[in-house]
Order: C-alpha cells, then sequence, then structure tokens
C-alpha cells in the first residue's frame, strides 16, 4: 500500500507511521506535516533511516489548495488524516487556528482525495465530539448526538460532519475513527500524562484542574494505530469506528498512580482553577471495532504507564528540549489568565 499520512510528525501520527512501515514492509509512506510547535522536529530523520527509501516527508500545510494538483499526478491508496490542533487548552485561548487547521484544513484534504482518484480517506477524529457524559451514562456508541463543549471539539465535530456529508454527496469512500485520550512515549509534555511526568522527574508541582475527579478513557498510543490500520485494511465505507480500551479512571487516581510508580510524593499535587466547560466524563463504547474488525487493545494500562514513565526517564533531553521553547513561552504568557484566577500555586509550576 502506498499511502498520505497528514500530520504524521506529531505524537499519534508519528507512531502510526512507524507501526505501518515496520507491519507492511513493501508499503510506502508519504509523510505531509507542516511542523507546528508540537510537532517533533527529529521525525522525519528518524522514520527516513527506519524505512529507506520507502518513506518521503513533505513540509506542507493540509490546509494549502496546491495540494489538489500536487496529488493528483501520485498513485496514493489511501490518505490518513492525523494533522491537528489537538490541546483543548489551545483552542480556549485561540480558537481561529483550531477551524482553520482542523475545519478547513480537512475539508482541503477531503478535495485531495478526490481529486487523487476518490481514494480512501480515514479520519482520526475524538471522542470529545460526543461531549461530556454523567456518571451513569452508558459509554458512547457512534450513533448518538454530537454535543461538543471545547473549540477543539467543535472543530473535529464539523470535521466529522464534513467527512461524512462527502461520503454520502460525493460517493467518496470516507471512514472515521473517534479514540479515547492516548498515551504513550513522544507526546508533547502539554498534555496531563506528559506533563506530570516530567514534572514530577523535576519535582515540579502537578496542576490539577477543578477537583481532579474527571474522568478520561485511556489507551496506549500503540493500540490506537492498531485500530487505524484494521479500520484502513477492513472498515466499511461511510462508517465511523469508535477506539477504545475500556480505560476509564478519575484524573487523581492516574495521577497518584503514576507519582506513586515514580516513587514521587503526592504532595506536589498542587489543586488549581477549573477548565472553562470542563468535560466531566468521557468513555466510549468500541464494540463495533471489536466485532466487525476483530481489534482489541494488546496494552494493559499498568504496563503502558511503565513503559511511558521509562521512557520519559531515558528521554529527558527530548521533552527538555520541547518545553524549553515553545511549552515555557506559552505557560508563563496564558497560563495564569487561563483558569487560575490569581491561585498563588500557580506560579510553582512554571517557576
Ligand atoms: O479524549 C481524546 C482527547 O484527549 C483528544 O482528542 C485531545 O486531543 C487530547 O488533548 C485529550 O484531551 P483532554 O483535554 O482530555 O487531555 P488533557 O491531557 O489536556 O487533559 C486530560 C485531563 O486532565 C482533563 O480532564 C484535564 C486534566 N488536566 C490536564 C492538564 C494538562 C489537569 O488536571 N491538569 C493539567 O495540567
Amino acid at each position: 500500500m502506498n499511502i498520505l499520512v497528514t500530520g504524521g510528525c506529531g505524537f499519534i501520527g508519528s507512531h502510526f507511521i512507524e507501526y505501518f512501515l515496520k507491519n507492511y514492509p513493501e508499503s510506502k509512506v508519504t509523510n505531509l506535516d507542516v511542523l507546528t510547535y508540537a510537532a517533533h522536529p527529529d521525525m522525519p530523520k528518524h522514520l527516513e533511516i527506519l524505512a529507506s527509501g520507502r518513506y518521503l516527508f513533505i513540509q506542507k500545510d493540509i490546509s494549502d489548495p496546491s495540494l489538489k494538483a500536487w496529488a493528483k499526478n501520485l498513485k496514493f491508496d489511501a490518505i490518513i488524516n492525523f494533522a491537528a490542533e489537538t490541546h483543548v487548552d489551545r483552542s480556549i485561548l485561540d480558537p481561529d487556528t483550531f477551524v482553520r487547521t482542523n475545519v478547513m484544513g480537512v475539508q482541503n484534504l477531503l478535495a485531495v482525495a478526490r481529486e487523487a482518484g476518490n481514494i480512501r480517506f480515514v479520519h482520526v477524529s475524538t471522542d470529545e465530539v460526543y461531549g461530556s457524559l454523567k456518571p451513569n451514562d452508558p459509554p458512547c456508541i457512534e450513533t448518538i448526538a454530537l454535543d461538543p463543549n471545547s473549540p477543539y471539539a467543535a472543530s473535529k465535530a464539523s470535521a466529522d460532519l464534513l467527512a461524512l456529508a462527502s461520503a454520502r454527496t460525493y460517493k467518496q469512500p470516507v471512514l472515521i475513527t473517534r479514540c479515547t485520550n492516548n498515551y504513550g512515549p513522544y507526546q508533547f509534555p502539554e498534555k496531563l500524562l506528559p506533563l506530570l511526568i516530567a514534572n514530577a522527574l523535576e519535582d515540579k508541582t502537578i496542576p490539577v484542574y477543578g477537583d481532579g475527579k474527571q474522568v478520561r478513557d485511556w489507551i496506549y498510543v500503540v493500540d490506537h494505530c492498531r485500530g487505524i490500520d484494521a479500520v484502513l485494511q477492513k472498515g466499511r465505507s461511510g462508517e465511523i469506528y469508535n477506539i477504545s480500551a475500556s480505560g476509564e479512571a478519575q484524573n487523581i487516581d492516574v495521577i497518584k498512580k503514576v507519582l506513586n510508580m515514580m516513587g514521587k510524593s503526592e504532595s506536589l499535587i498542587t489543586y488549581v482553577g477549573d477548565r472553562p466547560a470542563h468535560d466531566r466524563r468521557y468513555g466510549l463504547d468500541s464494540s463495533k471495532i471489536r466485532k466487525e474488525l476483530g481489534w482489541e487493545p494488546k496494552t494493559s494500562f499498568e504496563e503502558g504507564l511503565r513503559t511511558t514513565v521509562d521512557w520519559y526517564l531515558k528521554n529527558t533531553e527530548w521533552w527538555k528540549k520541547v518545553r524549553g521553547t515553545e511549552y515555557l513561552k506559552y505557560y508563563q504568557a496564558n497560563y495564569e489568565k487561563k483558569f487560575s484566577s490569581g491561585n498563588p500555586k500557580i506560579k510553582e509550576v512554571n517557576s
């Protein structure tokens, strides 16, 4: 298979390319990525070495209108779209960027896929489009109504609707995956787990939003990639597939578990102001992909967390580098004004 992956220098996209090249020795991957703050600068080189001759990197934006003409002459079998702005907190401060990339970018890519011969288009989405669950609600199935709360979630829901509309209107072979919270190596340390691990390694405080009792449904990133691959290979066009390891847990319990695993004190935990419109609970029902495509997660939360913590321990240079630049700039400029309403403890996070 010769595939075009967009956003392949980001956390999940880079894991997917690595998985794909390793598991399909005949495959070819073109990685199109604009290289935003969250991209791994060394990823194009790393994947080139891994795949020698089967991997090509192109630095471009998914919203670039010239992509349509470019893709026409190439023989891709499928496009898998990972490119997105993904951090909820950033979307609260700067929703325009999210609409540009996550909505306009996807609209452009759908046209690219049509121009390239109406090829299979797998759009990687999120459980956040379903909105927040109540404690006794059953986990979400693919057909429930969308109810996004953050600008990020609304931008992803918009893209999902455009993709489904293209499937119906243009008979386009579009498939959508919706996954839960990913974790693993190479995740940018602005998301809860890498931020927690990196802060703990430096004995800095861990900011817990609100009461910390929000529930997220955790999955190891490689299991997510295996799910996307199953959908790419065997999924039915026009369908949505939830991907979940049924790993619901309260933030505070996850934080304590990781601190414990790392031999760090729970006194690092610092309660701070809450994220506006903070979704209380996510939970996904993934029976459809399990039954139809035979996918199931392989990595337990315990095992995945251990691998992740070990990776951050061994790769201090990587996370110190990425967080030394963009992270600090962003957090120092915005964090306090964002949620903390003057909580003096928040200052310690960045000190
Ligand atoms: O559910 C899938 C989604 O998971 C993806 O679509 C998003 O791209 C991804 O960012 C993630 O969204 P969340 O908002 O759930 O992830 P985040 O790591 O930002 O936060 C996880 C939970 O931890 C959430 O309830 C907010 C809380 N939190 C987060 C941070 C960064 C804290 O309490 N403190 C923090 O410092």
